[in-house]
């Protein structure tokens, strides 16, 4: 289940974030602005444990409305569920289709996600993450 972000999600949200990224990750503050400039484009994913059944906060996208993906991130213990695929889907649904996402280079696993997503390289941009290039990865006519 897919919903809006709400501020009682945050702890939860900046965890999922530390292990995702743990050289640069968000802070609440970066969190709270996007929620509070794009309430409808940051969305948490609800997962229920199959063990306990309790419902938890899975994984969560950020994408500026025309569908360019800010950031997503999933929590370590409840990857390779489909969890990001269905984030991913909810922008896509919103989009037409369309959507756009820098990645850094040395992210395998975040390359493997889009490109089975449907998204392909569209440029490179030169030092984007100031240690590293990023890849420009877009689906359908994102300009
Ligand atoms: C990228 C990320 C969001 C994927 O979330 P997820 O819920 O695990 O992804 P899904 O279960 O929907 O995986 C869909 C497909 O992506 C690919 N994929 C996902 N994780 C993979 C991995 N560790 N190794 C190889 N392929 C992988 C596979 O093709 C997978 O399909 P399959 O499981 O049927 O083989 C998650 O790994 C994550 O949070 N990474 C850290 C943060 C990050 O890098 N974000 C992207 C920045 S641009």
């Amino acid at each position: 289940m897919i919903r809006k972000f709400k501020s009682s999600d945050l702890a939860t949200i900046l965890g999922i974030e530390k292990e995702a990224f743990p050289k640069s990750p968000y802070n609440r503050f970066i969190f709270l602005y996007y929620a509070h400039i794009y309430p409808d484009s940051f969305l948490v994913s609800l997962y229920k444990d199959p063990e306990t059944g309790l419902k938890k906060i899975g994984g969560y996208i950020i994408f500026y409305p025309q569908g360019h993906i800010v950031s997503i991130a999933v929590d370590p213990a409840y990857r390779r569920r489909g969890i990001g695929t269905e984030l991913v889907e909810e922008v896509l649904k919103r989009t037409k289709g369309t959507a756009r996402v820098e990645v850094r280079e040395s992210n395998e696993v975040a390359k493997k996600f889009y490109t089975q997503l449907g998204f392909t390289l569209q440029t490179v941009i030169p030092e984007y993450y100031g240690d590293e290039d990023a890849l420009v990865m877009v689906r359908n006519r994102y300009e």
